[in-house]
């Protein structure tokens, strides 16, 4: 077996909106639009942070926004060659801690019903059902509501 390659963790840059938009194709049945992705880089309240291989190539990303003191998980994918190799893990693990950093008090996302890989991470990682909306993606299926807490409130 091969050894996952080394990455490194940093924000993303505008510099990394092709590649971005190339990975959304290759992980998302519904990607985000390349003026989309820099729509999000410009945006205020957001954290977003990428891992990139040692050639700079990219392997996981994960966008997320303020609102009040939830950070709303928008997105995280890791290409496909690189799954199972603990980095969406990683890239959730960081977001937590920019969280805890903030004073957040919640992490909140939502996930298709259907995306078994994804609820076990976000599961592992002790984000609860909190909710369930019917035909919430545009192709009609249904989302799960997660939420982690993190704060004392
Ligand atoms: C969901 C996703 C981000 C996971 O990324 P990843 O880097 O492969 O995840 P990790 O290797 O860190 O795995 C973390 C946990 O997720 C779960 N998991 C990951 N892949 C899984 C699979 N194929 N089947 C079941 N559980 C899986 C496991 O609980 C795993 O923990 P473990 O390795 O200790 O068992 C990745 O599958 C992906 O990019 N999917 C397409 C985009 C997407 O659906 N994003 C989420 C919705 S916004």
């Amino acid at each position: 077996m091969t050894d996952p390659p080394r990455v490194s963790l940093r924000p993303i840059r505008p510099g990394d909106v092709r590649a971005l938009a190339a990975a959304e194709l290759e992980c998302f049945d519904d990607p985000w639009p390349e003026p989309y992705v820099v729509s999000e880089l410009i945006a205020p309240g957001r954290f977003h942070r990428i891992l990139v291989d040692p050639a700079g190539m990219l392997v996981s990303y994960l966008f997320s926004a303020w609102q009040y003191l939830d950070l709303h998980i928008l997105k995280i994918a890791t290409l496909p060659a690189h799954r199972g190799l603990g980095f969406g893990r990683r890239l959730m693990i960081v977001a937590e801690e920019h969280a805890v950093e903030m004073a957040g008090e919640t992490l909140t996302l939502e996930v298709r019903t259907t995306n078994t890989p994804a609820i076990r991470m976000y599961e592992s990682l002790g984000y609860d059902r909190v909710g369930h909306r019917l035909a919430y993606y545009t192709d009609g299926s249904d989302a799960l509501i997660m939420t982690k807490r993190v704060g004392v409130g």
